[in-house]
């Protein structure tokens, strides 16, 4: 690779789960920190860095492309940007893209991002660099101040995962469990909170298999760590995704009953509502103990906006398997929920299983189970027309004087008035759609 100027610009796309929308935040604030900033809408960055995702094959296909896109443009302006790749799929496939990809400067992977401005001085010099370590914690200490200002903010607690699902590559991309120190959490949630953030979101692979030892050294789970972050003034809510069945214990059902500042919304993904499917998955969980679990939470917290994950077309998941997925969904009536095409991914078991499940199929599958959520979906959000509920304003909505939020329950409302982004404000749901709600502002709550 030939050397080339110091990037002055730069972009940061994150595909997948929020974890990467937190670990592109983190990117961003490294290079923000070097006095390279961020491109102007519209305009080619200097430095792209693509922080990717490698959970199914489609959202894993996106980089290649993304690449070639950068170089074709690159060329057309005559000033080729250059290119970090960043993510899971760095991870997984880090030698591979070096390899079929020569535009690539550098790999960097989930656990060694914070090496990420001494990897682009090389690349600066012409020399590529890859790094896949995954050295448990040492990122975070070594990531600067987080600067910018928002009414959300996401906080990574704990990485990676145990559980070895037989679908999923994620203990594989994002290594074992680990969880991030008491003292450095409440410690960034409090910079968090002075920044403005009013909501912050515990972000986990498993969250709820966080521990560690709290300021009295004494030992405690994610309920001790919620209980801690309530006292925080600024800070008016608190939530935490993704849960696993098994990591839940009474300690963190109670919560939800006792700390207000802890929003009725629960995501806990179940996959499958066949119990065959379930344990060739290796979930170690029932449909039955799922279901008394989610009645544990709603004898807690009886207005709990409840969501989840599901795989249609798992390896051998058979019609009549598929119709106690849907026998599931209509016993629980979620609120929202995520629902994917299994999608065979490289080195997991399931890949090589047999029973493979034809696309058509697959796609048919999905639809049903779609247009079952999406009914549930609606009706969750019509059951909360004339509720009067507070609502954190984010951004303002497409018309002039309109304001966009999202209700305890997660759900996104918008209506007009004079508020500004980061406001708790009292709204009356008033009319009901598939992915929004109006509402009519009542009073201003937290200026
Ligand atoms: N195919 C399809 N969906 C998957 N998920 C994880 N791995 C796969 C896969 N190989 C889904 C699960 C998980 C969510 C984050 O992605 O539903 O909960
Ligand atoms: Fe993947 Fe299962 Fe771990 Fe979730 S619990 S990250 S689906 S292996």
């Amino acid at each position: 690779m030939k050397p080339t100027n110091s990037p002055k610009t730069y972009r940061v796309k994150s595909f997948g789960c929020q974890m990467n929308v937190y670990d592109g935040e983190r990117m961003a604030d490294m290079l923000d920190k070097r006095g390279i900033v961020p491109a102007p809408e519209g305009e080619e960055a200097d430095l792209v860095v693509l922080n990717t995702c490698h959970i199914r094959e489609k959202a894993a296909e996106k980089v290649y492309s993304d690449i070639g896109r950068l170089t074709k443009a690159g060329r057309k302006a005559g000033k080729e940007p250059l290119i970090a790749v960043a993510g899971c799929i760095a991870q997984a496939e880090g030698e591979e893209i070096m390899s079929r990809s020569p535009a690539v400067s550098v790999v960097v992977g989930p656990q060694a991002y914070h090496r990420l401005p001494e990897m682009l001085d090389k690349a600066v010099q012409g020399e590529r660099a890859t790094d896949t370590d995954m050295p448990a914690i040492a990122k975070f200490a070594a990531l600067p101040e987080r600067t910018k200002r928002f009414p959300t903010a996401f906080l990574t607690v704990q990485e990676g995962c145990d559980k070895f699902c037989t679908y999923c590559v994620v203990p594989y991309t994002r290594g074992a469990e680990i969880s991030r120190p008491f003292a450095d959490l409440v410690d960034e949630a409090h910079r968090l909170a002075e920044r403005g953030a009013r909501e912050i979101t515990l972000l986990g692979q498993n969250v709820n298999a966080w521990s560690g030892a709290d300021a009295k050294g004494d030992s405690c789970g994610l309920d001790g760590l919620i209980r801690e972050l309530a006292k925080i003034p600024e800070l008016q809510r608190i939530r935490y995704t993704t849960s696993h069945p098994n990591d839940f214990y009474k300690g963190l059902v109670r919560c939800h009953a006792e700390v207000d500042k802890l929003m009725p919304y629960l995501h806990l993904p179940v996959q499958s509502g066949s119990d065959r499917v379930l344990k060739a998955m290796n979930r170690s969980h029932t449909a039955d103990s799922y279901l008394r679990l989610l009645e544990e939470m709603r004898a807690a917290r009886p207005d709990i906006a409840l969501s989840g994950d599901f795989i249609v077309g798992f390896p051998g998941e058979t019609d009549a398997e598929f119709e106690e997925t849907l026998a599931l969904v209509d016993e629980v009536g979620y609120a929202q929920a995520f629902s994917f095409k299994y999608s065979p991914r490289p080195g997991t078991p399931a890949a090589t299983m047999d029973g493979q499940v034809p696309k058509e199929v697959m796609d048919e599958r999905l639809q049903r189970l779609q247009a079952a959520l999406n009914r549930d979906q609606l009706a969750f959000n019509e059951a909360s027309v004339g509720k009067t509920c507070e609502v954190l304003v984010e951004r303002k909505g497409k018309l002039a004087g309109q304001w966009l939020g999202k209700t305890p329950w997660l759900q996104s409302a918008w209506f007009e008035g004079e508020v500004a982004i980061g406001d708790l404000v009292e709204v009356e749901l008033v009319e009901a759609g598939p992915n929004s709600l109006a509402g009519k502002l009542r009073e201003t709550v937290v200026a």
